[in-house]
């Protein structure tokens, strides 16, 4: 879309007051949305509405083989040890925790982690040293490149599967940029990601996620081959689902690349994402965490502690509720 289509639709009000032409925004729908890879359209009740209207326009869902090239092989030839062409700054912060969390050992599930690009990034970093084991859970069609791509790198500590059940039990849980592209990710109809999980993991680590004060609505964003309902979660009901499950926030960071426009929504407008650090109440109060730190010498990490780092880093963020 070009600049200023795209300042007078997704940011000006008279976006919002073409809104009030359907057959603006259908024709808008047609010839732009639905030929552009990425870009979002509609406001929606819930998930299920996103997706009837995704598939009014061809396939709906993550499980597509052309999407799934871009996603494992982006523009790189196949099997490329290249790294991914754009580092996200946010992705520094989501490095930073695991630095700190995987100087002995330990297992990583990646949910959403698609071909395992964050790993190859990690590995890049030299973060991966101690890491046991790291395993990507993802649609079908992903984990089939994931895996080939892997395989030929010669890859020896990811594994894949389809199956968040199936997973072994992992210290982190990562799951970034694809909370947001889930049908049920914090169980109001049937098992959510913690539920979903064989134990829970002492730390989650969230990134690329947007927060709304309003009800959540969804949006459905758009990949050519297929599009797939995106949702804006309701930022109370998001942290009542990680607190319910003994998760504190002891962690968060603004994600400045990342932004959510949608056309003839301006009140939509979000100029960036978010980032979270989540550590389990067992894990802070037995220590289990402190003992991974790299320094001897450093004091326990105290819940006390980790609140005051929280309000700190909130205050400096100025992302507090
Ligand atoms: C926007 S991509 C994010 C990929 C990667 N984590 C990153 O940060 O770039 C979202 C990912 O979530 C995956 N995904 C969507 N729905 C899923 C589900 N129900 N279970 C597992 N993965 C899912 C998609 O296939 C895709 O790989």
């Amino acid at each position: 879309m070009n600049r200023l289509l795209k300042a007078l639709l997704c940011h000006s009000v008279f976006g919002a007051w073409l809104r009030r032409l359907p057959f603006a925004q259908r024709l808008y729908a047609r010839i732009v949305w639905s030929r552009r890879m990425n870009l979002m359209f509609g406001v929606f009740d819930s998930f299920g509405e996103a997706e009837a209207f995704a598939a009014g326009f061809g396939k709906v869902g993550w499980n597509d083989a052309a999407l799934a090239k871009v996603l494992v092989e982006g523009t790189r030839p196949a099997a490329s040890p290249a790294p991914p062409k754009v580092l996200q700054t946010s992705q520094f912060a989501v490095m930073l925790w695991l630095m700190k969390l995987l100087h002995s050992r330990g297992t990583v599930t990646d949910l959403g982690g698609a071909g395992g690009g964050f790993y190859e990034l990690c590995v890049q970093y030299g973060l991966l040293d101690r890491l046991t084991r790291w395993h990507v859970v993802d649609m079908p069609e992903v984990v089939k490149r994931g895996n080939e791509r892997h395989r030929a790198l010669g890859s020896s500590k990811i594994s894949f599967g389809t199956d968040l059940k199936a997973a072994p039990r992992a210290d982190i849980l990562l799951a970034l940029g694809s909370l947001q592209c889930m049908a049920d990710p914090l169980g109001e109809r049937g098992p959510g990601i913690l539920e979903g999980v064989r134990a829970s993991s002492d730390v989650v680590l969230i990134n690329k996620v947007p927060l709304i004060d309003g009800d959540d609505v969804w949006t459905a964003q758009n990949y050519l081959s297929s599009a797939s309902p995106y949702r804006l979660f309701n930022r109370r009901k998001f942290f009542a689902y990680f607190e319910r499950h003994g998760y504190r926030v002891v962690d968060r960071w603004a994600v400045p690349e990342l932004a959510i426009e949608i056309p003839f929504h301006p009140e939509r407008v979000m100029t960036e994402l978010e980032g979270f650090c989540f550590m389990h109440d067992s894990a802070i109060a037995d220590g289990s965490l402190t003992s991974r730190r790299p320094s001897r010498s450093a004091k326990p990490a105290t819940a006390r502690r980790l609140h005051c780092q929280q309000k700190a880093r909130q205050s400096l963020l100025h992302l507090g509720p």
